[in-house]
């Protein structure tokens, strides 16, 4: 049914060493074709993401982090669309999370209809996404227990007075107070806050192998977020759940994420484990996202370096490496001419820059 990608178009097989991957993407291009001209959000991105782990997407406002997010599930609508890339998905027999030998399907999403019933099964039972605008996932004429029972029944195999149990223990899990109560209400009665959790509970109804959690805890109070951070890690111990973890907050990266990837105008910089992203970073973009924020422990005289410049629209293509304008260390005659291409630099580490290498991006050909 599917085209496989993982030997086809494979232009950068996987850097995470001794990891078990869940999903490739591959060369992903997305374009919003709107009246002002065509908003190229995503521009070749390339990555894996490993089973059972935390990846954590970093980047500066409008890099692409929630439209790479929505592409893998399938959700850019009119006037966005993906135009050109391959993101396979590996799936797992049921019960068989744990054993690294038991790939069974490689389903390319990209082939599949958006709408269709195979991707919104898969959006259903296998991969969910908490967004970052709660009002997004909830329906404001449904009741919240309808819409977090409705995954439930249908991939569950429970009746409704179950259901509704189970509905009203998740509500409790991220926090929510009268759980019994607010099943019973619609999104509109609840506040800010409250919403967002009963988008977290809708999200985690299916517990899914994967899910996107797109600043997941950005309007929460600090206790609720520390509880939701924690539920979120109980449960990819628990279940295996692979989450990629969008945000802007660098301390919950550095407490969540085993791995990290780095965006700048929708393309993927950087890819390292935690630790190296931290105390070895090679993108300039990358080192310059660290010194712009607070760290634990700094002197209380250090002065943050916010990075100079702002990230260009979407509309006009910039030529060479997409940062050079904004980076310290441009090397003129190569970073404005060529987009860098892929360099490994240490173990389950690559970076896209040519300070490291004169690698050049392979040129793609969007439809
Ligand atoms: N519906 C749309 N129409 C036109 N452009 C869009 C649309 N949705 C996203 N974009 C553009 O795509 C680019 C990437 O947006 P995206 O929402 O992925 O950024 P982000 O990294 O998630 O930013 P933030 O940190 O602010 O959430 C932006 O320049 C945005 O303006
Ligand atoms: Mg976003």
């Amino acid at each position: 049914m599917n085209q496989t990608i993982s030997s086809t178009s494979d232009k950068a097989a996987s850097i995470l060493e001794g990891e078990d991957i869940i999903l490739k993407v591959r060369d992903l291009h997305t374009y919003f074709y709107t009246d002002i001209g065509v908003a190229r959000a995503l521009n070749g991105v390339n990555f894996d993401i490993p089973r059972g782990k935390v990846m954590g997407m970093v980047g500066e406002s409008g890099c692409g982090k929630s439209v790479t997010a929505l592409s893998i599930m399938r959700m850019v609508t009119k006037p966005g669309r993906i135009v050109q890339g391959d993101i396979a998905l590996f799936r797992k027999k049921k019960g068989g999370e744990n054993d690294k030998s038991q790939i069974i399907e490689e389903i390319n999403l990209t082939k599949l209809e958006g709408m269709g019933p195979v991707m919104r099964s898969i959006r259903g039972a296998e991969m969910s996404m908490i967004f970052q605008e709660p009002m997004t996932s909830l329906n404001p004429s449904y009741t919240i227990g309808d819409q977090i029972m409705e995954a439930i029944l249908l991939h569950q195999g429970v009746d409704k007075v179950e259901a509704e149990k189970r509905a009203i223990n998740i509500l409790d899990g991220v926090g929510m107070a009268n759980p019994a109560l607010v099943v019973k209400r619609y999104p509109h009665e609840l506040s800010g806050g409250m919403r967002q959790r009963a988008m977290i509970s809708l999200a985690l109804s299916c517990t899914p192998s994967i899910l996107f959690a797109d600043e997941p805890t950005t309007a929460l109070d600090v206790t609720t977020e520390a509880q939701i951070l924690d539920l979120m890690r109980d449960l990819q111990g628990r279940i295996n759940m692979t989450i990629i973890f969008i945000t802007h907050n660098l301390g919950v990266v550095a407490q969540m994420c085993d791995y990290v990837t780095v965006m700048y105008l929708g393309r993927v910089v950087e890819q390292a484990t935690v630790d190296d992203t931290f105390y070895n970073p090679k993108h300039p973009y990358t080192s310059s996202l660290l010194r712009s924020i607070p760290h634990v422990g700094s002197r209380q005289k250090e002065r943050l370096m916010p990075i100079r410049g702002v990230v260009p629209d979407p509309y006009s293509a910039i030529k060479g490496c997409p940062f050079h304008p904004r980076c310290s260390q441009v090397m003129r005659g190569k970073c404005d001419a060529q987009v860098p291409g892929l360099t490994v630099v240490g173990k389950s580490h690559t970076v896209r820059c040519f300070l490291y290498s004169d690698t050049v991006e392979e040129a793609s050909n969007v439809r």
